[in-house]
C-alpha cells in the first residue's frame, strides 16, 4: 500500500506509510523497546523487524509509531503497535493502515495478543471494535522457555501471566470493477 494519509489532529499534523529499507535501524531500534530482538505471540518467537510495517512520520519527518503485521492465508495478525506519542490519533491511523492492507490482502480476521496487565491496550482495541476471544494461560512457562526478559509484573503493578487474544471481522476488498462496455478508453473518460 503506497498511499499516505494525513491526520490534522491537535499534533503536527502526520502521514502513515509503509516503512522501507531507510526505516530499518528505526524498525529494529522500536522492537528492542519490548526487551529482545523478538517478541512472543501464542508461544512462538516474531521477529517484527522481518515483516512489513507501517509508520507514522510527522511533517518535520519525525517517526511518531509503527505497526507491524504477518499475513497468514485469511487472518492477519497485528503484532506490534506502538504510538512514541499517545492520544493524538498515531495508533488508530496505524490501526487503520493494517486493518486496510489486511483487507487488501483478502484477509477475512485481524487478531492480536497482549498481556492481561495492558489495560489500556484492552481499551483501545475494544473501543475500535476489536472483541476479546479468549485468555491463553501460561504465558510465565513461555516466558521462562522462551524470553525471560518479559517482566513479572506491568501495568498498574498488575502480575503479567496471560495473553489476551483480540480480533475483529474483516470486510472482504470491494472486487474490481468490471470492465465498462465501452472498453478501457470509455472507462477512463468516466
Ligand atoms: C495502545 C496504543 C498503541 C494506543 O495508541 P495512541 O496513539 O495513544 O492511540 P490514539 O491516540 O489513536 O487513541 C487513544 C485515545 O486518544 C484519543 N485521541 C486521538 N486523537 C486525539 C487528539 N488529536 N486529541 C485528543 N485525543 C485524541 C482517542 O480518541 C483515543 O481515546 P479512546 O480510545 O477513548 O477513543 C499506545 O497507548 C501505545 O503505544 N501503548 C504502548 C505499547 C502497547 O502497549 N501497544 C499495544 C500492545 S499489543
Amino acid at each position: 500500500m503506497s498511499t499516505q494519509t494525513t491526520h490534522p489532529g491537535a499534533a503536527p499534523p502526520f502521514a502513515v506509510r509503509p516503512t522501507g529499507t531507510a526505516d530499518q535501524a528505526w524498525v529494529t531500534e522500536m522492537v528492542l523497546g519490548w526487551g529482545a530482538d523478538f517478541i512472543i505471540t501464542r508461544g512462538r518467537k516474531v521477529r517484527p523487524q522481518e515483516l512489513p510495517a507501517f509508520c507514522a512520520v510527522a511533517a518535520g519527518g519525525e517517526r511518531l509509531g509503527l505497526a507491524t503485521y504477518e499475513i497468514a492465508g485469511a487472518d492477519c495478525e497485528l503484532v506490534t503497535l506502538d504510538a512514541l506519542q499517545q492520544w493524538q490519533g498515531v495508533g488508530t491511523a496505524l490501526l487503520e493502515a493494517v486493518r486496510g492492507a489486511a483487507a487488501a490482502a483478502g484477509c477475512r480476521r485481524l487478531w492480536l495478543v497482549t498481556t492481561n496487565d495492558n489495560l489500556d491496550a484492552l481499551r483501545f482495541y475494544q473501543r475500535r471494535g476489536m472483541h476479546l476471544v479468549t485468555v491463553h494461560h501460561g504465558l510465565r512457562e513461555t516466558a521462562a522457555r522462551l524470553k525471560p526478559q518479559i517482566p513479572l509484573t506491568g501495568c498498574f503493578g498488575i502480575p503479567i501471566v496471560d495473553e489476551i487474544e483480540l480480533e475483529m471481522d474483516l470486510d472482504p476488498a470491494p472486487p474490481a470493477r468490471p470492465p465498462a462496455a465501452g472498453g478501457a478508453a470509455e472507462e477512463a473518460r468516466r
